[in-house]
């Protein structure tokens, strides 16, 4: 396997804040790799290092085998980006969005029309390419700005939260063609802070925390570690007041309830199902239904990271964040 992105020591200092602190990491030709982390954890600066825009304080990486500090135009020329904050032009329409970005990057004429349609097809809105952007819903823009990073036939797809606030329709329809494209050779580095995402799509998972990895491995692998901790569903005739009385089991380490049912960590299950029964038995409740559930990417990050999985699933604000460029 070759690699098409190397990263060595890369750092990111903003003020007295550490961002991105001495990643190293590398990506192989082909793979769909996933940079997952919560708020604030260095994923956006660690994309506009790789992308060139901007310097990193320390360290360096190879992207499309160019040095990003010395050779960042060239590298430029083979990755497409797709950042976190749309870059589309609203007032212009789908199509002049297109032959615009297809300029930028001096894609011959003859060619600029013709992956256009092809990019608007792909991407489910030739009807609307005469519509201006402003009028396009969340998700009909996330795919318009897709498609202008594709213009010129990159090789390497940074997305930064491609499908971070999208409605489910727009987000399985975007997961999908980032499939589809790298079916088609395109390797991909996306961030995300969505568990399933990095499940679903990715085919390597580094986890990033306070700026720093904390682990990277395949999204099974990833699970299997978790292996010998396993989780019962239960759901009993009544779940009022259960949660304590359940922890105080010697079979269980955690109890969480979610609606009518009760989520246990359990180191054996085949151990803790009888003294559920039992437990049933002497606060004349009835099972109702009981199922062992598979170690989830969910619960490894949580092992991994010390983080509640909660801080995953904070949406972002829509307004841009402030940056302090200055210190860029
Ligand atoms: N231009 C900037 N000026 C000052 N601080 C910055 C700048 N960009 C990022 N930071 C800080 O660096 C840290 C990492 O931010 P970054 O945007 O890389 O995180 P992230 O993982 O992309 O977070 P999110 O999930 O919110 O997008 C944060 O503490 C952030 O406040
Ligand atoms: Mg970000």
């Amino acid at each position: 396997m070759s690699s098409i992105i190397k990263i060595q020591g890369l750092t990111k200092q903003y003020g007295n804040t550490l961002a991105v602190d001495h990643l190293d990491l590398e990506v192989f030709e082909g793979e769909i790799f996933g940079l997952l982390g919560p708020n604030g954890a260095g994923k956006t600066s660690t994309i506009r290092m790789l992308t060139g825009q901007t310097t990193p304080t320390s360290g360096t990486a190879r992207v499309a085998n160019h040095d990003i500090i010395h050779e960042s135009t060239k590298a430029k020329q083979q990755i497409g980006v797709i950042p976190d904050i749309s870059n589309i032009y609203e007032e212009m329409s789908a199509w002049d969005n297109l032959i615009f970005a297809a300029q930028l990057y001096s894609v011959p004429k003859i060619e600029r029309e013709k992956s256009a349609k092809e990019l608007l097809e792909l991407f489910g809105l030739y009807e609307r390419r005469k519509d201006r952007a402003a009028g396009f819903s969340r998700g009909m823009k996330r795919r318009l700005t897709i498609a202008a990073a594709l213009i010129h036939k990159p090789k390497l797809l940074f997305l930064d939260e491609p499908t971070s606030g999208l409605d489910v329709q727009s987000l399985r329809m975007i997961r999908n063609l980032i499939k589809e494209l790298n079916d088609d050779g395109v390797t991909v580095f996306l961030t995300t802070h969505y568990i399933e995402e990095a499940d679903q799509l990715c085919q390597r998972v580094a986890i990033i925390n306070k700026g720093k990895i904390v682990t990277v491995d395949t999204p099974e692998k990833l699970k299997a570690s978790m292996e010998k901790r396993q989780v019962i569903e239960v759901s009993f005739t009544a779940s009022s007041g259960l949660e304590d009385k359940l922890r105080s089991l010697s079979c269980v380490n955690d109890v969480s309830m979610l609606g009518d049912k009760c989520r246990l960590q359990v180191d054996e299950a085949s151990e803790a199902v009888p003294s559920l029964v039992d437990f049933a038995r002497k606060n004349s409740l009835k099972i109702i239904s009981i199922n062992t559930l598979n170690p989830s990417l969910e619960e490894a990050f949580v092992k991994l990271t010390g983080l509640s999985p909660e801080v995953m699933k904070t949406e972002k604000e829509p307004v841009k964040r402030k940056r302090i460029e200055n210190l860029d």
